[in-house]
Parts: C-alpha cells; sequence; structure tokens
C-alpha cells in the first residue's frame, strides 16, 4: 500500500487548495485573537532530529529527487494527517525526477480569508539540511500540531505549505503558485515563509514586505525585548518570492546563512563576527547546528503570528462617526481641556486614513495648540498655534492612525497659549472611512 493513501489526495497538476469545512463547528476560539501558545523547542527538535534520522538512512541528504525527501514528506503528512489536517501531496517533475509539496489545510474558517505558513523541506544533496531548512519545516510543522491541540478556530482559514525543490530555484513554490487559479490566488491573505531560523550564530531577522505581517513579527519580538533588523541577505532567495511575483502579501523571518555577523550584530545578539551559518549548504548542516534558543524565540514569533493574523477583524460599516457634541469651554491662556469619543465594536487597529473633524470657536486661532490622543496616551498634533488672529477652527485633519487599537477612549486636546482671545470646544468626531 501506497503511503500516499487513506484520507488524502494525490494531485497531478490540478490546483491545489480548496477548503475543507470545519468538521465541528463551536469548538475553540472564534473571533478575536485568543492567545497564542507557547511552541515547545523540545518537540521543534524532535522533529529535527527525525529529519536527521531521515537524511542519514538515505544517504546523508534529503534533496529534490532523492530518497530522503520523499520520506521527509512521508513523515511532516502521517503527524499532519494524525493531527486532524486535510493533506494533499502535489506532484511536480523538474531535473527529469519527481517532486513533492505538501500542503495541509486545517478544516474551517472563513474559505476567502485564507493565512497560509510555509517552509521548504529539501535539502541541498551536500548534507542533511538541519537548520536549512529542517528548522522551518519543524517549527511549521509543530506550529500546525498546536493549532490542532488547541483545535484552534480563527475567523480565518489555516492552510500550511512544506515546498519541494527550493535549493533549485524555488521550484515546488513557484509550481504551486502558477497552478493556483487567480481566484484562488486572491483568497490568500498572507503567505509567511521560514527557511533558516535556527542558524547556529544567529541575527533576528524579519522579511521587509507586508506592512502588516513585518509588524506582527517585529511586535512579538520587542515584547521579547530582542531587537531585530530587516533581512537583506537576498531578498527573493526563498520561496516567498514566487507568492509575492502573484501579487500575495508576503513576510518571514530568518536567523543569517553565509554573510558574516558585524560587531555591531554581535553587540546586539551576541555571537561572534564569523557566518551566521558556517555550515551553509554543507554536510555539517546536522542537529548540531542549530541555535536553541534562536529556534525556540521564532517557533514562538510563528505561532504568535498565525493566531494574530487568523483572528477576525471587525471594520466598521463605511463613515461610522463617533462624536461628541458637548462643548467645552477652553480657559484663556490656561490649562489643556479635552473632549472624549469612546470607540467600541471595532477590532484591530485604527485606520491609516481616520478622519479627525474639530470644530472649535474661537476668535484668535493662533493661541490654540489641538492635538488627537489616541486610547494608549499617543499624541498626533493636528494645530500648533498657527492662523494667527483667524476666528475659529472647522476643519477635518486625515490622521495615520494604523498603529493605534481602534477600541478605546480618544480624545481632543485644546490648551489656549497666550491671553485675550477665548472660546470653546463645539464638537469633536471620528469618522471610520
Ligand atoms: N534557502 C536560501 C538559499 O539557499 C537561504 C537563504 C539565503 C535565505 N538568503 C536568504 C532565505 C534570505 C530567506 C531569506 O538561498
Ligand atoms: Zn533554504
Ligand atoms: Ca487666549
Amino acid at each position: 500500500m501506497s503511503a500516499l493513501a487513506g484520507a488524502s489526495a494525490l494531485v497531478l497538476g490540478a490546483f491545489v487548495g480548496a477548503v475543507p469545512a470545519a468538521a465541528a463547528p463551536g469548538a475553540g476560539t472564534a473571533g478575536a485573537a485568543a492567545t497564542p501558545p507557547d511552541i515547545s523547542v523540545t518537540n521543534v527538535k524532535q522533529h529535527l532530529s527525525d529529519l536527521q534520522t531521515i537524511a542519514t538512512n538515505n544517504g546523508g541528504n534529503r534533496a529534490h529527487g532523492r530518497a530522503g525527501y520523499k520520506a521527509s514528506i512521508d513523515f511532516v503528512k502521517a503527524k499532519l494527517d494524525a493531527a486532524g489536517y486535510t493533506t494533499t501531496v502535489q506532484q511536480f517533475s523538474y531535473n527529469g525526477t519527481t517532486g513533492y509539496n505538501l500542503i495541509a489545510d486545517w478544516p474551517g474558517g472563513d474559505p476567502n480569508q485564507v493565512i497560509m505558513s510555509g517552509s521548504h523541506l529539501d535539502s541541498v544533496t551536500s548534507g542533511p539540511g538541519i537548520n536549512d531548512n529542517g528548522s522551518g519545516s519543524a517549527a511549521v510543522l509543530e506550529t500546525a500540531l498546536a493549532v490542532s491541540r488547541a483545535q484552534f478556530q480563527p475567523t480565518k482559514h489555516l492552510r500550511f505549505g512544506w515546498w519541494g525543490a527550493e535549493e533549485l530555484g524555488l521550484v515546488g513554490s513557484k509550481y504551486y503558485v502558477n497552478n493556483l487559479p487567480s481566484t484562488e490566488r486572491s483568497k490568500i491573505k498572507g503567505y509567511l515563509n521560514f527557511d533558516m531560523i535556527g542558524s547556529p550564530n544567529p541575527g533576528y531577522f524579519v522579511y521587509d514586505d507586508d506592512p502588516t505581517i513585518e509588524q506582527t513579527f517585529k511586535n512579538y519580538f520587542a515584547g521579547l525585548g530582542v531587537p531585530t533588523e530587516i533581512e537583506t541577505e537576498g531578498d527573493g532567495r526563498s520561496d516567498h518570492a514566487s507568492f509575492k511575483n502573484v501579487g500575495i502579501p508576503v513576510g518571514g523571518l530568518f536567523t543569517g546563512a553565509s554573510r558574516t555577523k558585524s560587531s555591531a550584530q554581535v553587540q546586539k545578539w551576541g555571537g561572534t563576527t564569523t557566518s551566521f551559518d558556517r555550515c551553509y549548504h554543507s554536510s555539517c548542516d546536522t542537529t548540531s547546528n542549530i541555535n536553541d534558543t534562536a529556534l525556540d524565540r521564532n517557533s514562538d514569533a510563528i505561532a504568535y503570528a498565525v493566531w494574530n493574523l487568523s483572528a477576525g477583524t471587525t471594520t466598521p460599516p463605511d463613515g461610522t462617526v463617533f462624536e461628541n457634541t458637548a462643548d467645552v469651554t477652553v480657559p484663556d491662556n490656561g490649562a489643556a481641556v479635552t473632549s472624549s469619543v469612546t470607540v467600541s465594536g471595532v477590532s484591530g487597529n485604527a485606520p491609516s486614513n481616520l478622519a479627525v473633524g474639530v470644530n472649535i470657536v474661537h476668535t484668535y486661532i493662533g493661541d490654540l495648540v489641538v492635538d488627537l490622543i489616541a486610547p494608549d496616551g499617543s499624541v498626533y498634533n493636528l494645530h500648533n498655534r498657527s492662523g494667527g488672529s483667524t476666528d475659529n477652527i472647522n476643519q477635518t485633519y486625515t490622521v495615520n492612525a494604523s498603529s493605534e487599537v481602534a477600541n478605546g477612549v480618544w480624545k481632543l486636546r485644546v490648551q489656549d497659549k497666550a491671553s485675550w482671545d477665548t472660546g470653546y470646544i463645539n464638537s469633536f468626531k471620528l469618522t471610520f472611512p
């Protein structure tokens, strides 16, 4: 009996990625982001040790067209099938040999909003490929298994992918996207790529691509107090490029390949001024070629991103207004006063084009400093004593508030900084575009 038989399908040349319905509705968490799990680095390392054994038993590598590659696919697939995934092996041909992608769909979620995470599973022929890219493959696998353990039911649909023949030019991932109809491509709202995330002399690099994905990863590392840098060691050198090329928003993490860590980077991350991975593409890329701390942090970052990016965001209907029309007297050359509105029922962040309507009756607007205060206290200056003796401010300001959580109390703060002329706040309103 073929290892491919069973609940899953073997697909050749057709598009892969129809979304299965949830088996049991109501389980787990829907809507707002649930707390992401702490991924066990012990479990991730066990997967790495299993991939090492596969290489050892198959001529020392897991490369395209070699027995160790197919054994790697079978290994990952068996874990996902046992965890309740709908798995598909997509076959392609390259260099006269058969290659395989493995796609795993977690049942449920909105089929029109797919969050996909992936890693290449092939190694080069010269070694077992444990950092490149057992590390990404094992961490994505463990995240998928954590989804199953939590019986996580996010708003969006979750998909995971393991790519073949990346080392020969992103062959498997290109094959996958090329065989996806454009309607299916447009349902993928984000593709997260993990290639080399346990480098032995690690840096913490975030891809500079989709701003939301990038910010999500940065937020995770900021929470740990670990500084990150933008990935620059060869943009387009991994499978995210296949998705980016067809217009899918992408992001990802990386701990460095053959490039040398600078002394400034050693200052911030520790390690030595040598290659991030001295065993890159060589026979010593074994289970000894992993920094456990980097593998642990990056694995947790994957789960954090998968949990947060798959949560629903409720955007209010276009033109929703939150307004306060109570008058507030502005004391002459005195203390600042505020008018407040409470935004509720909006999950996620405020828009990049929040319309802030300010109506202040005053006889000399050159006296006035006017600020918008976000719920967390961030200050956006709207007016700073310009306009001289002009009467009244009755204006709509556009504010990029996309780094602010939308829900909460927003304030218009007005201070009159010079004597004689006086006035009052007539109204303050926020309009969601
Ligand atoms: N698999 C990639 C390669 O062999 C590794 C790599 C190098 C990489 N630079 C990168 C992965 C930048 C992501 C981002 O070329
Ligand atoms: Zn790689
Ligand atoms: Ca005044």
